[in-house]
């Protein structure tokens, strides 16, 4: 296998090489405009929430990141190299939404979370005794141990949820890119993985989370983004989350944002 000698991005001694760089991306599905001109840039060891409508392209944006949606104009970076590299590298981990994943495939959690080791491992697979290790920390921090020869598909959501996190973990990479993590975990288990978000964040990781809790987004995140197929607003969670922000992505009407929003007018809106 084909190895990479690209720097780690904390020894590129650029602390200001961003984790992504997006940069005039536009992607339409024939017809169905998904994103317009999406500029985007998020600094390293930051989470950023992104928030927006169904079919705001959200996952679009992710997809784009990854690699597997071709844009029709724009460029997307990750720690300043295209996506082929950064996941060849082991730089970016994807956690795709739910509905994209066939959980019929008959592989074990223990399993799904080696796959996270797959890239530097000989092309025989065979695990060495770091990989196992990586194996057995990253399910500990997810508290999945007990679960790890089980089916995946057999798991509630949120324990998929967290099988699929501790695959970023274990691949040990610099940049995560989850697509609603918490859609279907309980308040425990969301709990657990904003602790474990933000030790990785500590840890000098980055992270792009899509949700659409919007109430958690204060607590989880550094930044947020108010996506609606253009980007409407980035910048600190209390910057984005104002009334008159998520009016434009969610509606005008009171019922048309998310219950328990804390809702805040900036000055301009008073
Ligand atoms: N494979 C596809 N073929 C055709 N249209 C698509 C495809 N994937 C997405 N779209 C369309 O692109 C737009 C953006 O979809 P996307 O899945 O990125 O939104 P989203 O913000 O992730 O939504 P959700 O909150 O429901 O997950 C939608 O109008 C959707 O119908
Ligand atoms: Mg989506």
């Amino acid at each position: 296998m084909t190895s990479f000698a690209l720097p780690h991005p904390t020894s590129m001694g650029a602390e200001s090489v961003a984790a992504i760089a997006v940069s005039g991306l536009s992607v339409s599905y024939n017809e169905v405009t998904a994103l317009t001109d999406v500029d985007l840039i998020v600094a390293r060891a930051r989470i950023c929430g992104l928030i927006g409508v169904n079919g705001s392209g959200k996952s679009t944006l992710f997809k784009c990141l990854m690699g597997l949606v071709q844009p029709q104009a724009g460029t997307v970076a990750i720690f300043g190299t295209d996506h082929r590299t950064a996941r060849r590298s082991n730089l970016v981990a994807y956690v795709p939404q739910s509905e994209d994943v066939d959980w019929t495939f008959p592989l074990s959690v223990g399993d799904v979370v080696l796959m996270g080791r797959y890239g530097r491992m000989p092309q025989s697979r065979r695990a060495s005794r770091a990989d196992r290790d990586a194996v057995d920390e990253a399910l500990e921090r997810v508290g999945l141990s007990q679960q790890r020869h089980r089916q995946i598909g057999e798991l509630s959501g949120g324990q998929k949820k967290r099988a699929f996190v501790a695959r970023s973990i274990a691949q040990d990479a610099q940049l995560l890119l989850l697509d609603e993590p918490f859609a279907g975990v309980d308040k425990t288990s969301e709990a657990t993985l904003i602790g474990l978000l933000q030790e990785l964040r500590d840890e000098g990781r980055t992270a792009l989370i899509s949700t659409h809790d919007l109430a958690g987004i204060p607590e989880l995140c550094d930044e947020a983004v108010l996506l609606h197929n253009r980007v409407l607003a980035h910048g600190l969670p209390e910057a984005v989350l104002t009334h008159d922000k998520l009016a434009l992505a969610f509606g005008p009407t009171p019922g048309a944002a998310p219950a328990n929003v804390p809702l805040r007018r900036t000055a301009d809106e008073k």
